[in-house]
């Protein structure tokens, strides 16, 4: 059976269908031999011989998803050499990616999936599953600072605006978004004039910490799995 190419991908557990669709129009992916540019082209993952990075595709792999508590310090790309959260799931002979990403300092839950439709369904806007970030700073948060970190602040070219903030001590704040820009919770911060000592996710969607401890990570369960189907 055709599929497009993008959809073949995610559904190998490449990446998800937004990041298989970058991956093929930097030219890393081959179709019988040929590179392809075009993420809508049809392909028979039985049939073609699909290559990305000289590695063979092949049909569907076992789908797993991890929730782990990220500590600071790794990063959530794969390049060689790098001190990568992937490194800790090595020996799962799976090609795991992350949902999304975390900064290097910012610690908290983060997904780890071989899933792309799954990494789709929560990072994409259009299915509106919010992140919730505690932030600590050194300075006592006011109103000004509050009502700064509602208005919004332009990341990545485009205008955001978080779902809430509320001050929870003297110098932390919670802020739920339901974007995925790159570093938007503190550019958002940076925005109203608060400095960042510590970030952390504690939710995504439905999902939660719980008493995971940090470097700690579980399979996600049937009945959370179900909530983002
Ligand atoms: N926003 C940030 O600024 N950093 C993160 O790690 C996640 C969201």
């Amino acid at each position: 059976m055709k599929k497009r190419l993008s959809k073949t991908l995610s559904a190998a557990g490449i990446a998800s269908r937004r990041a298989a669709e970058e991956l093929i129009f930097s030219g890393r992916v081959l179709v019988n031999g040929e590179v392809v540019n075009l993420p809508q082209t049809l392909v028979d993952s039985q049939k073609d011989r699909i290559m990305v990075d000289g590695e063979r595709i092949r049909g569907e792999e076992r789908k797993v998803y991890f929730l782990i508590n990220k500590p600071i310090g790794y990063l959530c790309t794969s390049a060689p050499g790098t001190k990568s959260i992937l490194n800790l799931f090595s020996h799962i002979k799976l090609r795991l990616f992350t949902v999304g990403r975390l900064d290097k300092e910012t610690s908290g839950l983060l997904l780890l999936t071989n899933d792309g439709a799954f990494a789709n369904r929560v990072i994409h806007p259009s299915y509106n599953v919010t992140k919730e970030y505690l932030a600590k700073t050194g300075q006592e948060i006011t109103p000004a600072h509050l009502e700064a970190l509602s208005r919004g602040a332009r990341v990545e070219g485009t205008f955001v605006k978080p779902v809430s903030v509320k001050k929870v001590r003297r110098g932390t704040v919670k802020i739920v978004v339901s974007e995925g820009k790159k570093h938007e919770v503190r550019q958002l911060l940076a925005n109203a004039k608060l400095e960042v000592r510590e970030l952390s996710r504690i939710r995504i969607g439905p999902l939660t910490l719980g008493s995971l401890p940090l470097g700690d990570y579980r399979e996600l369960t049937e009945e959370e799995l179900a909530q983002f189907s």
